[in-house]
């Protein structure tokens, strides 16, 4: 396979600069407001050693079959999936267009963080701290997200613009480290809070009475978002990886990052919000709502709150900023193979189109909220379309394709160019049998319940 044609191959310097950007994206809104709560509506300690069982079976299998196609083919998830078999190419087009959907909202989003992070910085935050009036005005009005959602899809784009060498692995060697100890930081800060033993007793302690199959689907749903799969991210990073680097081992180091950034933002919110509303489970059980109205409502609170929170959102706004790379850089590195134009350019055409379906995200809660798909605000539906339906089902096929098509030696050669695939039978079993299993009950079980 050449990679003469591909007008982006530059690649990742070093594997430090890959494991990073790697865990840059997938450590991103999902791991500090998804995880905590679905840990703690689902039975704390339960959830989590569910949550990791899965990670070292389920989402290893899955994520190295990512970056050993995307570093097998050299080519951008398109490309990639029509490399491996021609009839698979139809595949490629629903994976790439999964980030093509998720950008958009996702820096809206992200706008939402940055709007928080000025609140705080210019000690703002007490106003909002309410019952949740302040953010429903916010993202009801439609002037204030569009500003905050440009502000961040720029930088989002000035990074990718800057290359994978030159913009996403040294942005990530950067932002990455910071935004770990500014985890632990908070996370120390938070258990010295009075109550906050309860909460984290409640957090790690697994109890048997809280097993359910609802708590295996739900930690496996939430696997598979927060390490970016079935969206071509890793085949894009992957195709950008040294030959010379262990893919195994930087897997494991990734899964390890993005679980360990999960666990501590659990560490924090869940013992915080405990403290706060008196031991209240339900308090956690805001969905999207935590991160916008109950935290603040936290921070007011707490002694130090206004710094806590600036912190708390620089935090958020670096994880989404690295995760918005990376489906930007997934869209990018596309069109550049696809269309042969120039990486600033397709940027410049990512931006225009995000921009117009970002503020159909944005008039979907202001002056379009009479307008619902399937009782969804647009936001919701895009998620919905690209986490529920797009996104099982490319996982599903892949593993369809790995395991019965080409077979999983495709991947394991790979593997083996340079180290012994230590967990070889493992993964042979994962990518034919269970992978596929647990992905038709992934897609059918969040079909019943969201529908
Ligand atoms: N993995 C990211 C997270 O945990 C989510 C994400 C999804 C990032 C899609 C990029 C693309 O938040």
């Amino acid at each position: 396979m050449s990679n003469q044609t591909n007008t982006v191959k530059s690649g990742f310097g070093s594997r430090l600069g890959f494991i990073l950007a790697a865990a840059g994206s997938a450590v991103g809104l999902g791991n500090i407001w998804r995880f905590p709560y679905l840990a703690a509506k689902y039975g704390g300690g339960m959830f989590l050693l569910i949550y990791l069982i899965l990670a070292v079976t389920f989402g290893f299998a899955l994520m190295i079959t990512e970056i050993a196609i995307g570093r097998k083919t050299g080519k951008s998830v398109i490309g990639a999936y029509s490399a491996i078999n021609r009839h698979f190419t139809p595949l490629g087009w629903i994976a790439a267009a999964i980030p093509v959907v998720i950008l958009p909202y996702y820096c809206v989003i992200g706008g939402w963080v940055l709007k928080y992070l000025t609140e705080f910085l210019t000690g703002g935050g007490k106003s909002t701290a309410d019952s949740g009036e302040y953010f429903s005005a916010f993202i009801g009005s439609s002037a204030a997200p569009m500003v905050f959602f440009a502000i961040f899809i720029v930088l989002t784009a000035a990074v990718v613009m800057l290359g994978v060498e030159k913009g996403i692995e040294k942005v990530s060697k950067i932002l990455m480290p910071v935004l770990m100890l500014l985890i632990i930081g908070i996370g120390i800060h938070t258990l010295t809070l009075p109550g906050a033993i309860d909460g984290l007793i409640y957090y790690v302690k697994p109890d048997l009475s809280e097993f359910s199959i609802k708590t295996v689907i739900a930690a496996m749903g939430q696997l598979f978002y927060s390490m970016s799969l079935a969206m071509g991210i890793m085949i894009t990073y992957g195709s950008y990886m040294r030959k010379e680097d262990n893919i195994e081992k930087s897997v494991r180091q990734i899964e390890i990052f993005d679980t360990l950034v999960a666990f501590l933002a659990g560490l924090i919110i869940v013992p915080a919000v405990f403290v706060f509303s008196g031991g209240d489970r339900n308090a956690l059980n805001a969905g999207p709502r935590l991160m916008f109205v109950t935290l603040p409502n936290v921070f007011d609170s707490m002694s130090g709150g206004q710094i806590v929170g600036t912190v708390f959102f620089i935090l958020v706004a670096l994880a989404a900023l690295t995760s918005s790379i990376s489906l930007m850089e997934t869209v990018v590195s596309i069109m550049c193979e696809r269309f042969k134009i120039k990486r600033i350019t397709s940027c410049l055409i990512v931006i225009g189109f995000s921009f117009l379906l970002g503020m159909v995200s944005i008039f979907g809660y202001s002056i379009w909220s009479a307008f619902t798909i399937f009782k969804m605000q647009m936001l919701d539906f895009f998620d919905f379309i690209s986490n529920t339906v797009m996104m099982p089902v490319v996982a599903l096929m892949t593993c369809v394709l790995i395991g019965f098509v080409v077979k999983s030696k495709y991947i394991e050669d790979e593997i083996e160019l340079n180290a012994k695939f230590k967990s070889r039978l493992l993964y042979r079993i994962m990518i034919k049998y269970i992978c596929p299993a647990c992905m038709i009950v992934i897609l059918l079980s969040s079909l019943f319940i969201s529908l």
